[in-house]
């Protein structure tokens, strides 16, 4: 007997500072939600994982500043993230976090001693910056200055956001401590680096065997890894963090992107436990079947294509990435959505005003997968009122309408008699190939078009089956057309769900009497009828409104 396909999807995990913005949401949740939706509406079983990213020094760094712990800032900023994905529909299975998963320290220690026993990590003294007034090492964006490379401001110790080199810290001009403004010295220190030149070999030859990747991440790990990995610290002079398990390195930490990705697994285990199945978790991360997809955005791919699997060689037992379909930016009037530089849309403020599949519908529409997008207010209204409304919501209400006003509410017998039926199964059954071919491929943008494509065509056989006419001259011509034309409202439905969830629920719920479970139903779609003759169709609830475009909304 074949096994059943299985899927592990997890989504990057956010800092624990941040409310996700837009650019998130396109380029990460809203995807790796509709692939997981998509796979269970297949049958297929998945684990759909996420959870914040506790460690490391912009939680420190936004404790500092508001007088109040790290773990303050951390529950405080994973509540507002599970609400805004909770709002959203995004549907995990489990949100954790790594500061406090059962298990999720032990676990990254044990990474760490394990790749140490291998040989794979050597120490080194460095040079740090130091600040005396606040009495600390300052690492990463502890420290800014002009950049050495591009001469930017506000580059941070060791890299530089506008021109992306990295650098070691003491190249770093005028430096100034994030928190005092203060100038630091340069103190010797000790620290623990990753050779990842040990596993160039194993690495090339693996992202030579990945199949079906998005060819900018394929590439661009490919390219790293050619030009040769030099050995990576993973450790930092920081009290926030995994302890390291090393007597000689007390008060040091892991890196935050060392313990990040080992979130992840500990998760998983979590969830597992959550369910009285303590051992389950390892099915899912041992069992070499066991497809592995990790959702992010592409400044996170050198760790999910690189280091990551570099981190999971060095342990053994785990299986590695399937595959990385990771997104460009979603931007706000060509720059980068942040919320503490005041640009672009919060999730929350956008949620306060507009149905989250309203949301959904246009992040989808405008996903950043080949290239880096721009959300605007405009094109959010426009395409929410000439797509959502005037295309799906008009032919969905004006078929249950007809329906109901002639038909008293009941699917009509014989669509089998209707002129149109064979072109209409087999509109349905080519949209229903093409979208299940670009969902699978991960082109969301292409599969929600797919959709978009059927409805369009729906408005226009209903339009050249005259149902207003033939309803005076052939009652039973108008009923066959029409329920043939109900077919299409109905795998409308049915094939937006891993889209808009609740937009597909209402949809379908006009049908809850005469037609099976979505999941049931996907592979007879435009196969051959699937609605009962006779059958009782629910009051049509679904229409969108079309919108209007407010002042404020620049
Ligand atoms: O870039 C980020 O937002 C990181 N917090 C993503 C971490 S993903 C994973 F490795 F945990
Ligand atoms: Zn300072």
């Amino acid at each position: 007997m074949t096994k059943p396909r299985r899927v592990l999807i997890t989504a990057a995990l956010p800092y624990a500072n941040n409310h996700p913005h837009l650019g998130h949401v396109a380029g990460v949740y809203l995807p790796a939600d509709t692939y997981n939706r998509y796979l269970r509406l297949k049958g297929v079983e998945t684990v759909f994982i996420c959870g914040s990213d506790d460690h490391g020094v912009p939680v420190t760094i936004s404790a500092q500043n508001e007088n109040s712990t790290p773990e303050e800032v951390v529950s405080r900023y994973r509540g507002i993230q599970e609400k805004v994905f909770g709002s959203l529909g995004i549907s995990f299975d489990h949100y954790s976090g790594t500061s406090t998963c059962e298990g999720h320290a032990e676990l990254s220690q044990e990474f760490f001693s394990k790749i140490l026993k291998r040989g794979d990590i050597e120490e080194k003294v460095t040079q740090q910056f130091f600040c005396d007034p606040c009495q600390r090492f300052l690492p990463d964006r502890y420290v800014e200055g002009t950049c050495p490379h591009c001469g930017a401001e506000g580059a941070r110790g060791d890299q530089c956001d506008a021109c992306g080199k990295s650098y070691e810290q003491e190249e770093l001009k005028d430096p100034e401590c994030a928190v005092c403004k203060g100038t630091p010295q340069i103190v010797p220190t000790r620290h623990w680096f990753f050779r990842l030149d040990r596993y160039e070999e194993r690495l090339e030859e693996w992202l030579k065997s990945c199949e079906g990747w998005r060819d900018n991440v394929r590439n661009f790990a490919r390219g790293i890894v050619r030009e040769g990995l030099p050995a990576r610290s993973i450790t930092r002079d920081l009290e926030w963090g995994v302890p390291v398990p090393l007597e000689e390195a007390k008060d040091k930490v892991l890196y935050v992107w060392f313990d990040a990705p080992i979130g992840y697994i500990s998760f998983t285990r979590e969830h597992f436990v959550n369910q009285g199945n303590p051992d389950g978790w390892k099915d899912w991360w041992v069992d070499p079947d066991v497809e592995l997809v990790h959702f992010l955005g592409k400044d996170n791919i050198i760790f999910h294509a690189v280091i990551w699997p570099a981190m999971l060689m060095g342990q053994g037992e785990y299986h590695l990435p399937t595959s990385i379909p990771a997104n460009e930016y979603l931007n706000f009037k060509g720059e980068k959505f942040s919320k503490s530089r005041g640009v672009g849309v919060t999730a929350e403020e956008i949620l306060e005003r507009f149905d989250a599949d309203r949301v959904r519908y246009y992040l989808t529409a405008v996903a950043p997968e080949g290239k880096d997008t721009s959300f605007t207010w405009e094109d959010f209204i426009q395409r929410n009122n000439d797509e959502l409304s005037d295309v799906v919501g008009n032919f969905a209400h004006r078929m249950l309408t007809f329906t109901a006003k002639n038909f008293d509410s009941k699917v009509p017998m014989n669509a089998g008699d209707s002129q149109l039926r064979d072109e209409i199964l087999s509109v349905i059954r080519e949209a229903r190939e093409k979208w299940d071919d670009s969902l699978g491929r991960q082109k969301f943008r292409d599969a929600l078009d797919r959709v978009l494509t059927l409805a369009r065509h729906g408005n226009r056989l209903f339009d050249q089956a005259e149902p207003w006419k033939s309803r005076k001259e052939d009652l039973d011509r108008c009923g066959a057309d029409l329920a043939a034309l109900l077919e299409v409202v109905h795998a409308i439905g049915v094939l937006l769900s891993p889209f808009l969830p609740s937009t597909s629920e209402k949809m379908l719920s006009a049908f809850s009497q005469c037609a099976p479970e979505p999941a049931e139903v996907l592979k007879s779609l435009g196969e051959c009828e699937v609605l009962t003759a006779g059958g009782e169709l629910s009051p049509p609830g679904i229409v969108y409104p079309r919108l209007e475009l407010e002042e404020d909304q620049d």
